[in-house]
């Protein structure tokens, strides 16, 4: 019987992975005995993504995250798992295939320069979309529809003319949305689209972003490293980890009384949570290989509260008191710590 989604969910993610052969050569491992190398990039994942909401992920460089954002828009096939949009599994399809539906979802990626093609002018950058999909039949009606984007999105109609080489970095991120917005899409994936702006432009493009959600009743998946701007953004926060979602929950519950040590080591990287205000430190320790993770909870060797359990057995994620789940051995035993300072003195 095929899964149904909750009405009230757009897009649902269910045990999705994604392995990739990292292998060398088959001459070179036969010669050298070496074994194939796989490494596991996201490792059986499920979330649900509610409609007119954002849904956010965090985590640090390498967990994942621009992984599930592509397995989204079908340009990483599967490796296991499935993925629903509207009730509809659209884990195989092709990008752009049935363009119907993949009109409905579209992302936005983190350099805005190298996502829109530097040879064509704006009118064209954007109008190309509208023609293919028969979304304007006549050259009128792409020039005006085109305008009309541009208005929306902060930027002058005139600009049309213009190549993106005679934009700012916050302005060509602003004809990014115009481009993707051209479908009327229901869910946007944004894949850090602020992080390689200045702060005051990020701000400016955040503001824009949830001005846009609310005029057309938009779902958004926006994917950052950075706290403070999921604190702005998110309705449901989603914590990963070395490919797994190690929390997921309502945002203010988990930034209240995070309920996993790596999202509560996360949070005290986070000196004051305003918008690209801050310089952050890491956390502590080194990331481990996802070729080789390690085994039971792969936070282990990173984390304070870590015992034998926890080295051997992999948490599953629970329900916890506030309302969010976490995959914590610490937080089902009753004993992750009260206050929130976790790192050794
Ligand atoms: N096409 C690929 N082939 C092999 N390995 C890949 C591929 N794409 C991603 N990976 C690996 O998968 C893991 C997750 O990568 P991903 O780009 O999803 O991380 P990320 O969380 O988006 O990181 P960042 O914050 O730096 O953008 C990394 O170890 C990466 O090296
Ligand atoms: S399961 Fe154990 S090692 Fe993993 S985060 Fe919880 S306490 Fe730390
Ligand atoms: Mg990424």
């Amino acid at each position: 019987m095929t899964p149904q989604i909750a009405p009230d969910d757009i897009l649902s993610v269910q045990n999705i992975s994604k392995r990739f052969d990292v292998s060398e050569p088959f001459l070179n491992r036969l010669i050298e005995r070496r074994p194939r190398r796989i490494l596991t990039a996201v490792n059986d994942i499920s979330f649900d993504v509610p409609r007119g909401k954002t849904f956010a992920v965090v985590g640090e460089s390498g967990c994942g995250k621009s992984t599930v954002a592509r397995l989204l828009m079908g340009l990483h096939t599967p490796s296991a798992g499935a993925i629903r949009f509207e009730g509809t599994d659209i884990t195989h399809m092709p990008p752009g295939n049935p363009p119907e539906l993949r009109h409905r979802m579209q992302m936005i990626f983190q350099d805005p320069y190298a996502s829109l093609n530097p040879r064509w002018r704006v009118r064209d950058i954007i109008g190309e979309p509208l023609k293919n999909f028969g979304i304007c039949k006549t050259r009128a009606e792409v020039t005006r529809e085109v305008e009309k984007l541009l208005s929306q999105v902060g930027l002058n109609p005139a600009d049309a003319k213009k190549f993106p080489h005679e934009f700012s970095g916050g302005q060509r991120q602003r004809l990014s949305i115009a481009r993707a917005l051209t479908t009327r899409p229901e869910l946007l994936i944004c894949d850090e689209p602020t992080s390689a702006l200045d702060v005051s432009v990020q701000s400016q493009i955040l503001n824009l972003m949830k001005d846009l959600q609310d005029e057309f009743n938009m779902s958004y998946i926006f994917i950052s490293h950075d706290l403070a701007v999921v604190w702005y953004m998110a309705d449901v926060l989603a914590v990963m980890y070395l490919g797994k979602i190690v929390e997921v929950g309502p945002k203010e519950q988990i930034f209240e009384n995070p309920q996993h040590p790596y999202t509560r080591l996360l949070m005290e990287t986070v000196p004051k949570l305003t918008v690209g205000g801050t310089e952050r430190t890491p956390v502590a320790g080194e990331v481990p290989n996802p070729i080789s993770p390690p085994p039971g909870c792969s936070f282990h060797p990173r984390c304070p509260l870590a015992n034998d359990t926890c080295r051997s057995v992999a948490p599953a994620l629970h329900l916890r008191a506030g309302g969010q789940k976490s995959a914590c051995h610490a937080a089902d035993e009753g004993r992750l710590p009260t206050w929130l300072r976790l790192a050794a003195e």
